[in-house]
Parts: C-alpha cells; structure tokens; sequence
C-alpha cells in the first residue's frame, strides 16, 4: 500500500523500464509483405504507400537478399497480373510459369531460408476484382473453394512454404489442407486469414494492385458476403475455431490496429500462433502523418507495433518491418 508501494520505482530509469518491460520485438517476429509485377528493372513507387514497390523479379531478388541480411526471415507474396489475363475464373493463377510460380522460386534461389508465403486468393486475377467467381451477382462459394485447393497446389510445387488463403469462403482451409494432402504435400502450411474482415483500410493496396472489385452490374460493389462485419466479434471466434479445425497452422487477424479486441480474444481462446496483418491503409495514415509533420514516424511506428504483439500477435504482417528493423 502506497507509500510502500511506489510503481514509479519501476519506471525510474531506462535501465529499470528495460528490465521490467513485459513486450519486446524482434525481426524474428515480422512477416515482410512484397508486391511483384512482370517486366526488367522495375521498381514502381506504389502513390498512397511510400517506400512500398511493385518490383519485377530481378529486384526482387535483391530485396529478398536485403531483407535476409537485416535478419528479416519470411516475406508474403502479392502479385500485380496484367489486364489481359485476368477472367472471371482466375485461370492465370494457375499457370505452372505465372508471375507467382516465379517468383515464389525466385525467392528461393536467393535465399533458400526465406520463409515464403503466398497469398492465396482470386482477386488480383480476376476480371471482376472479387476474391471468387462470381455468377448471377453471387459469389460462389465451393467452386471458388476448389479452384483455391488447386492454386495452392500450384503454390506448393513451385516451392511455397505456406499458402496463406485470404478469401473468406466457407470451409476452404479444409478443401485446401485435403488437396495438398493428397498431392504429397503434407509440409505445407496454411495461415488463415481467419478473421479478415470488409474494411476501408484495404483501399492502398487495391491501388498497388489494381484489384478493387469493378463497378459493374450485377457484381457486388464489396466484399461485405464473404469478409466480416466489422462490428462483430464472437464471430471472429468461431471463424478461428473453425479454420483451426479445418487444419490452419497460424490464424490471423486483419486488419490490425483497429481490431485489438479481436486478438486478444482470441489469443485467450486457442493455442495456435496469431498473425497479425497492420494493413496498407494503416500505413498510409503514418506515413501521411509523418510528411505533414503531424506525428514522429518512428516513435509512432514501435509504439503500435508493440500494441499488435502486446494484444497478442505472435507474428505481424507489416510493411513498415524494414523501418522498424533498422531501429532495432
Ligand atoms: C486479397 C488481399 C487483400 C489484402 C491482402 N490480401 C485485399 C482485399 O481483401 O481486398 C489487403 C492487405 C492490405 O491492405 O495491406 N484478398
């Protein structure tokens, strides 16, 4: 009882905040997200993500070997498909010689302990920019399912370690776990966007992409069917309940910041490890923030990442990892 109990006693100094503090982060903890595109040379600025790039494969390669070096293990790999090969049915994903499969090996002959994962989803090849196919102003749900069983597939044998779903369709971790079992690939893991849900903050990579949903009709103008409501929670729950069961390795939680309740909720309810993704709108607002002046960009930057680990996370997707390695 105070005054015996001072807790300022424990904030004194650096030096006593350091040995007390209860969060810490490490380049061990980050997932480093990367954006590819076809071409030579390229290096594209993304406009509302600073110091974000759609790279070809060749600078890949050098940013893989970069990140490597900073002792950043595993990057997630989003890809930018031309115009001309998306369709309704995200055929292009499926090519054995498509901008993924490459790059997926790319990453691997630079840097064969680089974690890779791959975002498994239909939207950056699909006509429509949905994540599944879409029929009647529908999207179908166990079709889409089986066409993401044969990407992962396809993901797998170019040589990804995870396959990381981010759809939303019901029951397509098992369908996917059951094809890559039946194809011999019984290491690859699965992280589950498992309790992803319709936001606003998508918006910067949709641009990095181009892969918002079209204004057209009868195709839904969101993806409020298949992502989740964002004033749900138990909902989160269940869905990481069931993604667990249907064989996900690593749930996740999306987006980040805005969604703290929900990884803490669910770091409380199972025992599997937690991905956080600190999405692109999320960046977008410090480093908009940070040009004006508004806010200081690093203090800002770790202040929120130990928030995602201290909710919970056991691993954060983020494209501000590189910036805060640096400072570590
Ligand atoms: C694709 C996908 C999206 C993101 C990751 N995978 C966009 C979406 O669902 O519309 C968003 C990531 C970010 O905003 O940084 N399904």
């Amino acid at each position: 009882m105070y005054p015996l109990i001072r807790n300022r006693r424990l904030r004194a100094t650096e030096s006593i905040r350091r040995l007390v503090r209860e969060t810490t982060i490490s380049p061990d903890d980050f997932l480093t997200p990367l954006f590819v595109v076809e071409g030579k040379g390229i290096k594209e600025e993304i406009a509302s993500m600073p110091d974000q790039y759609r790279l070809s494969l060749d600078n890949l390669e050098k940013e893989v070997k970069e990140l490597w070096k900073m002792g950043l293990c595993a990057v997630l790999l989003f890809v930018k498909v031309p115009d001309n090969l998306k369709d309704n049915k995200g055929t292009e994903a499926l090519n054995a010689n498509g901008l993924m499969q490459r790059a997926i090996k790319t990453v691997k002959n630079a840097c064969p302990d680089m974690l890779v994962m791959t975002d498994v989803a239909m939207d950056p090849y699909s006509s429509y920019g949905h994540d599944g196919i879409v029929e009647n102003g529908q999207i179908l749900n166990d079709e889409t399912s089986e066409f993401l069983s044969e990407m992962s597939i396809s993901h797998a044998k170019a040589g990804a370690d995870f396959v990381a779903p981010s759809d939303m369709m019901d029951g397509r971790i098992l369908t996917i776990r059951e094809a890559l079992e039946d194809e011999g690939f019984i290491n690859t893991g699965i992280m589950s966007y498992s309790a992803k849900y319709a936001s606003a903050f998508y918006g910067p990579f949709r641009d990095a992409l181009d892969s918002a949903p079209v204004n057209q009709k009868d195709v839904p103008k969101d993806k409020k069917t298949y992502q989740m409501d964002f004033a749900n929670r138990f909902e989160a729950i269940r869905e990481t309940q069931m993604d667990i069961e249907e064989g996900a390795d690593i749930v996740m939680v999306k987006p980040g910041l805005a969604y703290l309740d929900i990884v803490r909720e669910i770091k409380n309810e199972v025992d599997v490890p937690i991905a956080v993704y600190q999405v692109s709108g999320e960046y977008a607002m410090l480093k908009a923030a940070a040009e004006k002046g508004w806010l200081d960009h690093d203090a800002v930057m770790m202040e929120q990442l130990i928030a995602i680990k201290r909710a919970g996370a056991n691993i954060i997707a983020s494209y501000f990892a590189k910036d805060a390695v640096k400072l570590m």
